[in-house]
């Protein structure tokens, strides 16, 4: 059952709440109405259900979606398989080096990874620690994940699956919440069970897009149903604090868009907190003082309608164009600017189980890559810009020495 929760937000900004602080917020961005962005299409005439993406934002930092779809609508079923991908491997290499330098991990650590999708986190961590256990609300998914391994039990974690967990696993030195807190309505809801399964000393790992690199980097694609917070490191500081967490560090990269890394200990540990923290929490607030909200919302607008125009100018000149990732930024980006199958003809994908469907609204239908280069088009429409080396590498070694690419963010760019 379809159970969307429209929480109302432009015309009654007294009940539209924060949900990490519970203060008033305000409509910051309303994209319209879009089908959840990883709900693909079996047809390019399916009918498919929208419902209102909005972004919010609250004084104390806190940018999120005022309506919110449930998680089992969205992640029961799942379409997105972390990809292979040598800067997500380098990604994760950085992030287990900086926590074993740092003493949150070590060669005795038991380590919990929740939405931890097809294992690739844990298979790098496997080698280092004592053991490592995934859990993934979507079975297609967590199978993906066993077959290759990576121990992975499907559940929606929460309290009660925490205290089993703590029971019949025992309490873990790690636990891990990579982009997944943020992709639900109540994140306390996950927290709450984190608080349940963590060791005494044990240390948590929150991974997620960046809220300020979202707002510097114009990526207004980043918005999509999944995403129901976009956190600063305020947001997450206020939402560890009221459950006895504290924030002792964090660290920066550019996996999807800008992300942070950021560590968290139980108050009552006494750990030492790094000292950027205070400094980043500064900068960001300084930001977001001089504006930067609203000149991301009025970027937003520039970068549509230049890309409106591109792409209409590309095809009246008589150029063929393919999406290149069927990513769910590509989604929003297309859906927002009404292209459809007539702008662009296909969307190139590695991703086996995106292959032979359709984007949501838009209808372009999904090809695998190999495809893609034997039939190439003149230009790529760059959906996934956050492998934009990588993707324009593979393109080149397939061959494809003229093809353009436009990159949408952070301004529009024809490479
Ligand atoms: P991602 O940026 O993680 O997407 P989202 O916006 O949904 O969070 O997804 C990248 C997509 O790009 C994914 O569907 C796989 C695809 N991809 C390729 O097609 N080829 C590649 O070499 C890589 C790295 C990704
Ligand atoms: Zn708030």
């Amino acid at each position: 059952m379809l159970n969307v929760e429209l929480l109302p937000t432009i015309d009654n900004p007294a009940v539209a709440r924060c949900r990490l602080c519970g203060g008033t917020t305000k409509t910051l961005l309303d994209l319209g109405s879009m089908p959840p962005a990883n709900w693909l299409m079996t047809s390019h005439v399916q009918a498919i259900r929208e419902f209102p993406l909005v972004l919010e934002k609250c004084d104390c930092g806190n940018f999120q979606l005022g309506y919110c779809l449930d998680a089992e609508d969205l992640y029961t079923h799942y379409n997105y398989a972390t990809p292979k991908s040598p800067s997500l491997s380098e990604h994760y290499s950085r992030l287990i080096g900086h926590l074993e330098q740092n003493g949150y991990l070590n060669r005795d650590s038991k380590v919990i990874e929740i939405g931890s999708n097809v294992g690739r986190f844990l298979a790098a961590l496997r080698p280092r620690v004592r053991s490592v256990l995934g859990i993934d609300p979507a079975k297609n998914i967590a199978e993906i994940a066993n077959r290759n391994g990576i121990r992975t039990l499907v559940e929606f974690f929460d309290r009660g699956v925490a205290r089993d967990l703590a029971c019949v696993e025992g309490k873990a030195d790690l636990v891990v919440a990579r982009h997944c807190l943020a992709h639900n309505r109540d994140p306390y809801e996950i927290l709450d069970g984190i608080v349940d399964v963590l060791a005494p000393d044990g240390a948590l790992l929150i991974e997620n897009a960046y809220a300020m690199s979202t707002l510097q980097k114009n990526e207004f694609d980043q918005i999509y149903h999944e995403h129901m917070f976009y956190f600063t490191l305020h947001a997450v500081r206020t939402m560890l604090e009221r459950r006895g967490l504290t924030l002792v560090d964090v660290m920066f990269s550019d996996v999807h868009g800008g992300s942070i890394a950021c560590v968290a200990k139980r108050s009552t540990s006494n750990a030492s907190i790094a000292s950027r923290i205070s400094a980043e929490l500064w900068h960001e607030r300084e930001l977001l003082d001089r504006g930067l909200a609203q000149r991301f919302v009025d970027s937003t607008a520039s970068i549509q309608s230049q890309l409106k125009v591109t792409i209409g100018n590309l095809r009246d000149l008589g150029n063929t164009i393919y999406a290149y990732g069927a990513t769910a930024k590509g989604a929003t980006l297309m859906n927002s600017i009404g292209l459809t199958s007539r702008d662009i003809s296909y969307c190139a994908d590695s991703t086996p189980i995106k292959q032979g469907k359709f984007i949501p609204k838009c209808g372009i239908e999904i090809v695998s890559e190999e495809w893609a280069f034997a039939n190439p088009p003149d230009v790529f429409l760059l959906t996934a810009w956050n492998y934009k080396n990588e993707l324009i590498a593979k393109a080149r070694a397939a061959g494809l020495e003229r093809v353009r690419f436009i990159v949408p963010v952070p301004d529009v760019t024809i490479v």
